[in-house]
C-alpha cells in the first residue's frame, strides 16, 4: 500500500469511549505498524446521490438508482463515493475505479456479501447511520460500523435480542441514563465484527464483544470502538497486530 496522504480538512474530534474499556488496547491512532487500518469518516450531505457519480462504476450507479429516493439513497450513495475516495488515497487512483464484488462467500449470493475490491490487495468495509458515513481500508479484512444512539429503539428490548447471556448480565448493571449509549457500542462492536467475517446479522447474539479481542467463527479479532460525535458510536474490527492510522474527517 502506498502512504497516505494527510488530509487537508480537520480531523473529527475524538471522544475514546471509556465504557466498559470498548476501546483498542492502547487507545493509539498513531501508525506503528504496516497493518495499518485507514478510517475515513464524514456527514452525510444533502445531494450525495447527484454529486458522487463521477467518480462511480456502472455498478455503484446502478445500485444508487435501485434505492428509493431520500436519506436511504443518500446513504448508500455516501457508502460509494466515500469507499472510492479511501481506495484512491491508500492504494492509488487504479484502485480506487476497480470493481467492487459482494458475492456473499458464504453462499453465494451476488448481493449480499462482504465488499472487496476484484483487484485485491486490500480490504474495505464501509457503513451509514443517521448523517454519517465510515469507511475502513485495511490489508487485513476488515469491518466497521457506525451507529447513532437514538437509532437503537428501546434499549431494554433491542438488548434482549442482540447480547449474549454474559453480555446480558453486564448491560444491567450499567446506569440506566448510559445504558443506550452502552448498548449501540456494543452493537457496533458485534456489526464491525460481523461485517470483518462476511456474515453480517444472521450471527446474532454472536459474537461476545466484552473483549479487546474477539474470537468468532474460528478467527481472532481486534477491536476499537470510539464515540465519533455526541451519540454516535463507531467500531472498527481487523486482525490482531492492526493499528488504526487516521480517523477523519474529509
Ligand atoms: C452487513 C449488515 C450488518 C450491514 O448493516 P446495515 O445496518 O444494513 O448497513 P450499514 O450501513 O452499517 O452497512 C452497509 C454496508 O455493509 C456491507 N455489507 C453488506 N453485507 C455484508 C456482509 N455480508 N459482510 C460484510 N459487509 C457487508 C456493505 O458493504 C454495505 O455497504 P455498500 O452497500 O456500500 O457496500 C447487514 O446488511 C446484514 O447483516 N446483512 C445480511 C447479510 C447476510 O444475509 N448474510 C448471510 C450470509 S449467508
Amino acid at each position: 500500500m502506498k502512504e497516505p496522504k494527510p488530509f487537508a480538512a480537520m480531523p473529527i474530534e475524538i471522544d475514546l469511549c471509556s465504557v466498559d474499556r470498548h476501546t483498542g488496547p492502547d487507545n493509539s491512532l498513531a501508525p506503528a505498524s504496516t497493518l495499518e487500518v485507514t478510517v475515513l469518516a464524514r456527514r452525510i450531505r444533502d445531494d450525495e446521490s447527484l454529486t458522487g457519480r463521477e467518480g462511480w462504476s456502472d455498478a455503484d450507479r446502478a445500485d444508487v438508482d435501485r434505492v428509493i429516493e431520500g436519506p436511504p439513497r443518500e446513504r448508500i450513495a455516501a457508502r460509494r463515493t466515500l469507499t472510492r475516495q479511501a481506495l484512491g488515497l491508500v492504494a492509488g487512483p487504479d484502485a480506487a475505479s476497480t470493481e467492487i464484488l459482494r458475492t456473499c462467500e458464504h453462499c453465494g449470493h451476488p448481493g449480499h456479501g462482504r465488499p472487496r475490491p476484484a483487484a485485491g490487495g486490500v480490504h474495505i468495509s464501509a457503513s451509514t447511520s443517521g448523517r454519517w458515513v465510515v469507511v475502513a481500508v485495511a490489508a487485513d479484512p476488515v469491518g466497521v460500523d457506525v451507529e447513532s444512539v437514538d437509532a437503537m429503539g428501546d434499549p431494554d428490548l433491542v438488548a434482549a435480542s442482540v447480547l449474549t447471556a454474559p453480555e446480558l448480565d453486564r448491560y444491567l448493571t450499567v446506569d440506566e441514563r448510559g445504558r443506550a449509549e452502552w448498548l449501540t457500542g456494543r452493537w457496533t462492536r458485534k456489526e464491525a465484527v460481523l461485517k470483518a467475517s462476511g456474515r453480517g446479522v444472521p450471527d446474532l447474539p454472536e459474537p461476545d464483544v466484552s473483549g479487546d479481542t474477539v474470537g468468532h467463527r474460528g478467527a481472532t479479532w481486534i477491536v476499537w470502538t470510539w464515540r465519533l460525535a455526541p451519540g454516535v458510536m463507531l467500531s472498527v474490527a481487523t486482525g490482531l497486530g492492526s493499528r488504526v492510522r487516521w480517523v477523519a474527517a474529509i
